[in-house]
């Protein structure tokens, strides 16, 4: 198990990273937005007495100066753990100053979180309280819904569905309103998007579509942390992206990866609030220190906690 104390830790770098980001919202400037979450993130996380790998960063090493796969972070002193960041979920929320960025860390014991390349990822997720494989990627958005819909004796048009708004998931779209399911679509942000679904108040049944693929592991860790479903599977379009997943260790492109196969073991989760959202505000000034919103998760401690933490500028 993680050492209880990391959360913590982990937590405080969430925080000031989503300081740092907060002071460029509504400028305009996604990449500098990004860029301050990065530096922020990468210098406190250089403080945590750990041996830390980023298994899930800002890219593979030739692309992304900081905070890349592979990069090794901490003191060089203490347990030896895999660390998948996403300095900000949100960038283009946070430069147009739109609800729900955040600043997303996840840690588990090294080996244990799937280092995923920059490409897409199909994704499924579902709250806790459902027998296992309700929902299967492999099935219709039909099927999946039919099945929740029986479990929870309700009509499929009682369901809500989350997904990104993009032209990609017409499909989808189109079956959900031939059986006048509920949407919740979201602009950004998928992360939060398959958290929804753990959160009792959104009624959200499920999430789907296709973002990220760091994201997708990001959101597999916060779904354990809370006891949810879900599944992914990359999408790889081109050599490009191949080349990328194989030399990840990545060689069936094909494979569905189920919840423990993203996240082995015991995984901490740690989201902060850039911009107002709906589950977590966003950061607020008060004199010399700020305020901020964090939803921290601890599977095996069975921790799951949302609160507001104040923090010397
Ligand atoms: P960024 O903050 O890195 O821009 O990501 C936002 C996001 O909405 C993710 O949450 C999601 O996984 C991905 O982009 C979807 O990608 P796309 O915008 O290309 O559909």
């Amino acid at each position: 198990m993680l050492n209880p104390k990391l959360l913590h830790k982990f937590s405080i770098v969430a925080a000031r990273a989503a300081y740092s980001s907060s002071l460029l919202k509504g400028q305009n400037d996604k990449i500098a937005a990004d860029q301050a979450a990065v530096d922020s993130m990468r210098s406190y996380l250089n403080k945590i007495e750990m041996n830390g790998k980023i298994v899930i960063g800002e890219g593979e090493m030739d692309e992304a100066p900081m905070l890349y796969i592979g990069e090794k972070l901490g003191t060089g002193e203490g347990e030896l753990l895999d660390i998948a960041v996403d300095p900000l979920d949100g960038t283009t929320l946070t430069a147009k100053n739109l609800p729900n960025a955040i600043s997303v860390i996840a840690v588990s014991e090294k080996g244990n979180l799937l280092q995923a390349p920059d490409t897409y990822m199909e994704k499924i997720a579902i709250g806790p309280g459902f027998p296992e494989n309700i929902v299967d990627l492999d099935n219709t958005v039909e099927k999946n819904l039919k099945n929740i819909a029986e479990f929870k004796s309700v009509k499929i048009s009682d369901l809500t569905v989350c997904l990104l708004e993009r032209d990609r998931h017409k499909k989808i779209i189109n079956s959900l309103n031939k059986w006048s399911v509920n949407i919740k679509f979201i602009s950004d942000g998928d992360v939060l998007g398959a958290i929804y679904t753990c959160i009792d108040s959104f009624k959200v049944d499920m999430y789907v579509g296709t973002g990220g693929a760091p994201e997708g592991v990001l959101a597999a860790a916060a779904i354990k942390g809370f006891g949810g479903q879900f599944q992914g599977r990359l999408v790889i379009s081109n050599n490009d992206e191949k080349l990328r997943a194989t030399n990840l260790g990545i060689f069936d492109m094909q494979r569905k990866y189920y919840l423990n196969d993203l996240v082995k073991g015991d995984v901490i989760f740690c989201a902060a609030g850039v911009t107002d959202g709906e589950i977590l505000k966003g950061i607020r000034v008060e004199g010399s220190n700020f305020l901020s919103d964090l939803l921290v998760l601890h599977s095996e401690q069975k921790i799951i906690k949302i609160y507001t933490e104040t923090l010397e500028i």
